[in-house]
């Protein structure tokens, strides 16, 4: 971990988007930085540029210009091996449609991670069933996504998420296809997980879900418009 606690640090990031002729400028210069432990959630309109940034904090796009460090490392220096691995081990994905492998058990989902990782089948199998456990859904191990409710497929997904401990959760809409008893189910799960000490950065368009997070950072225009800490309404632009 980086001496000061910052598990990421991203200055004047930038993404344009080439799509033929057309150029998109998604991100147009974002500073930001994440601490352990923090949970935050970004807002803003369709099309400013959420999901952008967050495929970028978790290293599955690069930006176009600017600098990041993932908990103290620079993320432009990493070969392709370096990624995938820094990936696996430091950051949890959670996405709107649980991206669950359909013809697989929820346990053989939970699992996955840890078979990248190279770990034994002792160890998979313990892990797998502590992280379904810990959701809620240890009784559903060998059912199929298809069996599940959207409430559960996304607790799948979390506990997917958790197998290799990662330092930080990231979070792309993830109750917006859930039910808002689900949904708050699925935020009950991520301040569980901050509690004992994860940071979380969830992409929501629901305010009440943004509400229960610790700051918010409002993305507009490719740009953080403001950010709001603990429910106050002072407002800092960055
Ligand atoms: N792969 C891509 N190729 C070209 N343009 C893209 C690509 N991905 C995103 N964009 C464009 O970049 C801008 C930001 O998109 P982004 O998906 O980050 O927005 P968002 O804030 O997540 O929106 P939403 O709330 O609808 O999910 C949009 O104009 C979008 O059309
Ligand atoms: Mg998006």
């Amino acid at each position: 971990m980086s001496s000061n606690g910052t598990l990421i640090s991203m200055k004047d990031i930038t993404k344009v988007y080439q799509s033929g002729k057309i150029y998109v400028e998604a991100l147009r210069g974002v500073s930001l930085d994440i601490k352990r432990g923090e949970f935050v959630a970004i807002i803003g309109p369709s099309g400013s540029g959420k999901s952008t940034l967050m495929n970028i904090m978790g290293c599955l796009d690069m930006p176009s210009a600017g600098s990041y460090d993932l908990d103290g490392h620079p993320v432009a220096e990493m070969n392709i091996n370096q990624l995938s691995s820094i990936r696996n081990q430091k950051i949890g994905f959670i996405f709107q449609n649980f991206n669950l492998l359909p013809y697989a058990t929820t346990f053989e989902n939970v699992e996955l991670p840890l078979i990248f990782a190279g770990k034994p089948g002792v160890v998979r199998h313990k892990k797998a069933m502590e992280c379904l456990e810990r959701v809620g859904l240890a009784d559903w191990a060998e059912h199929k996504p298809t069996e599940l409710s959207g409430g559960q497929m996304q607790r799948v997904a979390i506990a997917r998420s958790l197998a290799n401990d990662p330092d930080i959760i990231l979070a792309d809409e993830p109750t917006g296809n859930l039910d808002s008893k689900s949904g708050s189910e699925i935020i009950d799960i991520f301040e569980e997980l901050n509690a004992t000490g994860r940071s979380v950065v969830t992409i929501t368009h629901d305010m009440t879900i943004a509400a229960r997070c610790h700051r918010i950072i409002k993305i507009k225009d490719g740009l953080i418009e403001s950010e709001t800490r603990n429910g106050s309404n002072k407002s800092a632009i960055s």
